[in-house]
């Protein structure tokens, strides 16, 4: 009964949608065929609307192409526009009509005699008698039984027609993808070119002055054992000093290439490390982690880390939950219940969120109404 209740509804929509397309088809052949963009948008957006309905019917979406701009990329689009402005009515109409027949058929027995003499109801026979009535419901049971299989199947038939004309031909998928990787290849080398400027900076500004300042005090070291060794001892250790802040900032630059506590502990255990060092409470729940390539875990831990930072920088939240999932992909969940208000063209770390997820052909979203709570949502391929 569902099943037909579904199909009806279905239906109807497509029904009322045809009719609008039959009234609409002369002006909109002749704009499509002289490729006006306003009569491409609008069916582009008849043929969106369409595969929203057809996906909620058969609880599974139709892939969009990218949008088309020219009449070689629209002719599917153009043939499911006629074909369903032209055989939509009938088809919606028969489909309906069945059940509603057959309630009517059900409910004649009830109302025939009320009808005139003259002009009695007449569906598919006169009924002029009580004998004729009783006949009715076994012709609804007939109607009911018919509807049963045929309305649910006009429902799938019009879902398959639109699916089949409206889903990008396989070749355009191809194409899409080359040109998915190909953003996420020159994502990976900007993030690569950026991450190779980073550290230069890192070594240049920060490792290299220390070693200088090393050199320095050993400069003077020397000159104070040539005149007077008695006064050297202090400044050795001044230089000792400096050497220790150099192999600190030198240990530095190594972790923010790749945390060694990935290779000892594994990314639940970095995670885990992480969390333990973040000022609001965090619970930590992994599921069916496998190990994933270093880059990939590399790039999951900083993930978090720069998530963790926001929450306790900029969220107010009283609780946050880390969540790891899945070998391929890998997929990392930070909840916060703070304020909420999160905005990648706030600052940097978001949007390095996404530029370090992009580059392994994955995806970063995150949800963030104003009053909370926020979720960031990285989905990393394993590219195994
Ligand atoms: N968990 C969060 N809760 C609330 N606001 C957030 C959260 N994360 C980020 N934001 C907001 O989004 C902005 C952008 O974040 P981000 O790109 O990491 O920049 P920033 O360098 O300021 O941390 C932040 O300035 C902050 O206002
Ligand atoms: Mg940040």
């Amino acid at each position: 009964m569902l099943a037909v209740w579904r199909a009806v509804v279905f239906l109807l929509a497509g029904t009322v949608a045809a009719f609008v397309c039959l009234l609409a088809l002369p002006v909109m052949l002749i704009l499509c065929l002289v490729a006006r963009p306003a009569a491409l948008a609008l069916l582009a957006r008849t043929t969106r609307w369409e595969r929203t309905r057809v996906a909620k019917y058969t609880g599974r979406p139709i892939p969009e192409a990218a949008p088309p701009d020219r009449l070689r990329d629209v002719w599917r689009d153009l043939i499911w526009f006629v074909g369903h402005a032209l055989t939509g009515t009938v088809v919606g109409i028969f489909g309906v009509a069945l059940p509603l027949a057959a309630v009517n058929a059900v409910l004649v027995p009830a109302y025939w005699w009320l009808a005139p003499a003259d002009d009695p109801v007449s569906s598919p026979y006169p009924v002029t008698s009580w004998t004729g009535a009783a006949f009715m419901p076994l012709l609804g049971l007939g109607y009911a039984i018919l509807s049963l299989w045929a309305t649910p199947w006009l429902a799938r038939t019009q879902a398959g027609l639109a699916r089949w004309l409206l889903s990008p031909p396989p070749g355009a998928r191809l194409a899409e993808r080359v040109a998915e990787l190909t953003a996420s290849r020159a994502a990976a080398l900007e993030a690569h070119g950026a991450e190779l400027r980073r550290i230069e900076r890192d070594l240049h500004d920060d490792t290299q002055n220390r070693i200088v300042a090393v050199a320095m005090h050993l400069g003077i070291v020397e000159r104070a054992l040539r005149r007077d060794p008695a006064t050297a001892l202090p400044l050795v250790l001044k230089a000792q000093d400096a050497a220790s802040d150099a192999l600190a900032g030198l240990r530095g630059v190594v972790r923010s290439i790749y945390p060694p506590v990935l290779t000892e502990r594994g990314l639940d255990g970095a995670v885990a490390g992480l969390i333990a060092r973040c000022a609001v409470p965090t619970t930590l729940t992994v599921t069916t982690l496998g190990r994933a390539p270093a880059a990939v875990e590399s790039a999951a831990y900083f993930v978090v880390a720069e998530a963790l930072t926001n929450v306790a920088k900029h969220s107010g939240a009283n609780r946050c939950e880390v969540r790891l999932t899945g070998a391929d992909p890998l997929v990392i969940e930070v909840w916060d219940d703070g304020q909420g208000g999160a905005d990648e063209t706030g600052g940097t770390g978001l949007l390095g969120i996404q530029r370090r997820v992009a580059a392994f052909d994955g995806h970063a979203t995150i949800d963030s109404p104003d009053g909370g709570p926020t979720v960031l949502k990285v989905e990393l391929p394993n590219g195994s």
